[in-house]
């Protein structure tokens, strides 16, 4: 039993609609626009105890302005009330997240928060902002005074906005982030004071994660806690419209993004706070979305607590490898403390077109947003494309969709002993299959039933009858163990699970040969290495065979929904009739739209060649590692294993160390490792991945030195 979870700190919004310290309107309606957006519900489901507390929304000054030292005084009045309803949050223990209309604003956030530490310390600030905000009432070029509230928060400037109560930051604590407009007198004052300003070039540069940890040690270095200031503005408008600033080259709004998720697992974070979101110009709502994003990315629980909730309140029938993510793109991955991630593993393959693929997202999207699901009792006007597109690229007359592999191999089962029955007249009931030793087709009731590993089956009876399994790439024992009930040979052309092993060259063909002879059908389960895995479209072509039975699924749905499919010929699909077999979401609209697209871009982005290719240069490239921890690489295409010597390492402990340097892979059967990437990864990409391999794994070999078991 874990340990109980500790419960997270609530977190208490606070919307200040004001645009007193700016010379448009629009940023004032922004916290109003996202409590209306509901965005406490939407921090709560992401794990956040987050409660609206207030909205405080001075009215506006009517065109013309009035004079600025009367402006300063409407503006100091709300910074009193605003910095107390900070303070008072903090001192219950709990995290303001302080949604702002100007960054004017900022002045009383700040002063609330430093005002609860006391004796405890300083309070330490990173400001992310296109602008320097560090004019005075008598520098300030515009007149405007969310120019002024950072000056005002290092107790320079009018009386008015530095006079409230509580400490001033100490410039030794203060990290500006992201720079890439302001005036002289502001920056000259800033580089007075001592203040570390990260300006744009330098971010560009050396990159926001190392930037940004630079800034976390200016703030949390000798300080009681600290604070973040996020003015939207800090990012680029070509990808964030709906803020204020229209400089370009500003921060990659999901760059930023990532890098806050380092905060969640700062217990020092005593406020976090977003300013200039102008509802009027967030005509799509990313801007709304991006708010969302950036508050659940800093304040969201840690991979250490959502494990624990996964252990809590999960089933135990999985032992993750310890990384919790939260977001993919392409062939990247980042966990929920931001780090990133390389998969090589792809879902199993499933994912053999990366995460998120563009093209697959908006297949999705645009299918889920018209019709989703209608079940098999009516046809749709998607599945039949997709049946007759599965035709056309396979070569089988007929398919017959499903949801997940082993429902295909279920399906394809099913097929194999109404076709021993009905048409190849073997007595009712007593079909067999053959199957190899060390298969993988899925975890239900009758497929653990011929599987060799022990565990899958071990309680799980009483089993089903009607297997019989022979060793992987023996055609001799093939042919022995077919009697006249043989209905059909059900195998992986390179087992996967198993530690992807790869049969002997001429197996499959003579399988072929054996099974035409004895009138048994061959059906290959290309459910892992089907759709350009291997290096072609189908394992089963690299020996020329053609089975009587093809099983699909995973990559069939472009990593973002499970579909499968068995494909066949009228020979054998003729044994279907209405009612005999199907599934309430098999063959739905929507998965059907995303496996056209899925199979359009396979060949359009000419995945299959790709996999040969890259596949063979990466298997050299691991084959030619001299490493005593290694007793075989193998592999097809981008599917790859790289088999250790247990007796000096687990590869559960290898497959960490890799993750452990930004490598996702997985061990099988405790000695394999398995490099399978999606289709899209780069050479560029593969030479690092073999690079990171090479180094961990010499690592591995100084640890676990010969003669010590581990
Ligand atoms: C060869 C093979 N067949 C079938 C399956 C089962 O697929 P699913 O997990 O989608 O049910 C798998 C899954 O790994 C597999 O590798």
């Amino acid at each position: 039993m874990p340990a109980p979870l500790a419960p997270p700190r609530p977190v208490r919004i606070i919307g200040v609609g004001s645009c007193l310290g700016a010379p448009i309107f629009g940023p004032a309606a922004g916290p109003r626009a996202l409590k209306e957006g509901r965005i406490d519900d939407q921090l709560r489901k992401r794990g956040i105890p987050a409660q609206w507390q207030t909205l405080l929304e001075p009215s506006a000054p009517k065109p013309p302005q009035p004079p600025l030292q009367e402006r300063l005084g409407t503006m100091s009045a709300l910074l009193h009330d605003l910095a107390d309803e900070v303070a008072a949050i903090c001192q219950a223990g709990q995290l303001p997240l302080v949604l702002g209309g100007d960054h004017a604003i900022a002045a009383g956030t700040w002063r609330g928060v430093s005002r609860t530490l006391g004796a405890r310390g300083r309070l330490g600030l990173i400001w992310i902002d296109a602008h320097l905000d560090a004019h005075t009432d008598r520098t300030t070029h515009s007149g405007n005074i969310h120019g002024m509230p950072l000056a005002a928060l290092l107790g320079v400037g009018d009386e008015s906005l530095t006079g409230l109560p509580g400490p001033h930051l100490d410039p030794a604590h203060v990290a500006i982030v992201g720079a890439r407009s302001w005036e002289p007198e502001e920056k000259a004052l800033l580089e007075r004071l001592g203040v570390r300003i990260f300006y744009m070039p330098e971010v560009k540069r050396r990159g926001l994660p190392a930037v940004l940890a630079d800034a976390l040690a200016i703030a949390r270095e000798g300080t009681a806690g600290f604070g973040v200031s996020v003015d939207l503005d800090s990012m680029d408008c070509a990808s964030l419209p709906a803020t204020t600033c229209l400089v370009p080259d500003g921060l990659d709004p999901q760059a930023l993004t990532d890098s806050l998720h380092c905060l969640r697992s700062c217990a020092d974070l005593l406020a976090f706070e977003i300013v200039e979101y102008v509802p009027e110009r967030d005509r799509d709502g990313s801007g709304a979305r991006r708010v969302v994003e950036l508050a659940a990315a800093a304040l969201g629980p840690t991979s250490l607590v959502l494990r624990q909730r996964e252990e809590l309140f999960g089933a135990r029938n999985y032992a993750p490898l310890p990384v919790v993510f939260s977001r993919g793109e392409g062939v990247w991955l980042w966990d929920v403390d931001g780090h990133r991630y390389l998969d090589m593993m792809s879902a199993y393959s499933a994912v053999s077109f990366g995460h998120s693929h563009p093209r697959l997202v908006k297949a999705l999207t645009e299918q889920a947003g018209r019709l989703a699901l209608t079940s098999r009792a009516y046809s749709n006007d998607r599945l039949p494309l997709l049946l007759e597109q599965l035709s056309a690229l396979l070569g089988y007359d007929r398919a017959l969709p499903v949801n997940t592999g082993l429902e295909a191999v279920e399906t394809a089962l099913k097929a194999a002993r109404k076709w021993a029955h009905t048409i190849k007249h073997v007595p009712d009931g007593q079909a067999e299959i053959i199957v190899c030793d060390n298969n993988f087709h899925g975890r239900s009731t009758t497929i653990v039933s011929f599987s060799s590993e022990e565990q899958y089956r071990h309680g799980f009876g009483p089993l089903t009858p009607g297997f019989r399994s022979i060793p992987f790439g023996d055609a001799d024992a093939l042919e022995a163990a077919i009697t006249p009930h043989t209905a059909a040979f059900l195998f992986e052309p390179i087992q996967g699970e198993g530690g992807i092993v790869i049969p002997p060259a001429g197996w499959l063909a003579r399988c072929a040969e054996i099974c035409r002879r004895h009138d048994v059908l061959l059906i290959a389960d290309e459910v892992q290495t089907g759709l350009g895995r291997s290096g072609r479209l189908l394992a089963c072509e690299h020996e020329g065979v053609r089975p009587d039975g093809v099983i699909l699924g995973k990559a069939l749905g472009g990593g973002l929904l499970p579909v499968a499919a068995f494909l066949a010929d009228e020979r054998v699909m003729q044994v279907f009739q209405p009612g005999d077999h199907g599934s309430t979401f098999g063959g739905n609209p929507l998965a059907a739209a995303v496996a056209t697209e899925a199979l359009a871009v396979l060949t359009e982005e000419r995945l299959i060649e790709r996999s040969a290719q890259l596949g063979a240069r990466f298997l050299a490239r691991l084959q030619a590692i001299d490493n005593p921890l290694i007793r075989e690489v193998r592999g097809r295409g981008l599917m790859i294993g790289l088999e250790l010597d247990t007796h000096r390492v687990p590869a559960r402990i290898a497959a960490e160390w890799l993750l452990a340097r930004g490598l996702m892979t997985k061990d099988t059967h405790e000695k394999v490792l398995r490099f399978a990437p999606p289709l899209i990864i780069t050479e560029a990409e593969l030479d690092a991945a073999a690079r990171t391999i090479e180094e961990a794994l010499a690592d591995l070999a100084q640890r676990f030195p010969a003669g010590v078991t581990p």
